[in-house]
């Protein structure tokens, strides 16, 4: 067995005084996609920040590569080759497709090579056509893509994506979720945070459901999507078979 590339232990964080992560504790193995889900205000994003360093954890590790990045500031850690796509996405609205893009490629890893901001929005069909287009004037779906697009500019190991599909229409969200699949597949270690249950279920490997700042269970996907009790306690809901 080889070490996880990130491995969570015990970690408490939070704001100011008040806890919302009371030991999380979670891996995640290189090449495959985690999910982490839950309720609203569970802490899923607290967990996110706790990893990147803009929160700062009370007690607690995280490794990341062998490394203990537990300390380190978000610059830090996107060095170390962890990006995240965050919640609502923060594409600046003022400018462009490339210059966001351009934003992206100043952090990051440094020891390697990291693609032209070209090459990676010739990866997205929907962001091509629109280079000179104002993040603005981008539908959520193309802002979406263009948060991805922002992260994977700095080639990182390791991809952080919270709710991505959160308010877009199924057939953006089926867009999204392939384009996980494909970065997956070209050996990007994802840690996906996830509303939408079945998409969450449907992408990963290895899930984990957090309660109260807490893992209350986890398993291998097929597993959990099998397990109807917990889905409904923890989750409240029910999968259409
Ligand atoms: N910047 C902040 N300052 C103070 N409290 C915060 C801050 N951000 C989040 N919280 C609180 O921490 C708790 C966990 O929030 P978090 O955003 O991690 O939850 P979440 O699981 O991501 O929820 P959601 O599904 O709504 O995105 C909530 O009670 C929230 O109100
Ligand atoms: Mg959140």
């Amino acid at each position: 067995m080889t070490d996880p590339l990130l491995s969570v232990r015990d970690l408490v964080s939070g704001y100011g005084s008040t806890r919302v992560l009371q030991g999380v504790n979670l891996d995640v193995d290189k090449g495959s996609v985690v999910t982490l889900i839950g309720r609203n205000g569970v802490g899923k994003t607290t967990t996110l920040r706790s990893i990147l360093g803009s929160v700062k954890p009370t007690s607690g590790t995280v490794t990341f590569d062998g490394n203990d990045i537990t300390e380190l500031s978000p610059e830090k850690t996107a060095q170390a080759g962890i990006a995240l796509v965050p919640e609502e996405r923060r594409v600046f609205p003022g400018l462009t497709v490339r210059e966001n893009v351009e934003i992206g490629r100043i952090g990051g890893r440094r020891d390697i090579e990291k693609p032209s901001v070209d090459e990676i929005i010739d990866e997205f069909e929907n962001l091509a056509r629109h280079h000179e287009s104002r993040g603005a004037n981008l539908s959520g779906g193309e802002q979406q893509m263009l948060a991805i697009a922002r992260a994977l500019v700095s080639a990182p190991d390791l991809l952080m994506l919270d709710e991505p599909t959160e308010g877009l229409a199924p057939s953006i969200v089926k867009q999204v979720q392939r384009k996980i699949t494909e970065l997956n597949d070209e050996g990007v270690t994802i840690l996906l945070v996830e509303q939408n249950v079945q998409v969450a279920l449907d992408a990963a490997d290895y899930v984990y459901i957090l309660d109260k700042g807490q893992v209350v269970h986890e398993g291998p996907a097929d597993e959990v999507a099998e397990s109807e009790e917990v889905l409904d306690r923890y989750l409240g809901v029910s999968l259409a078979e």
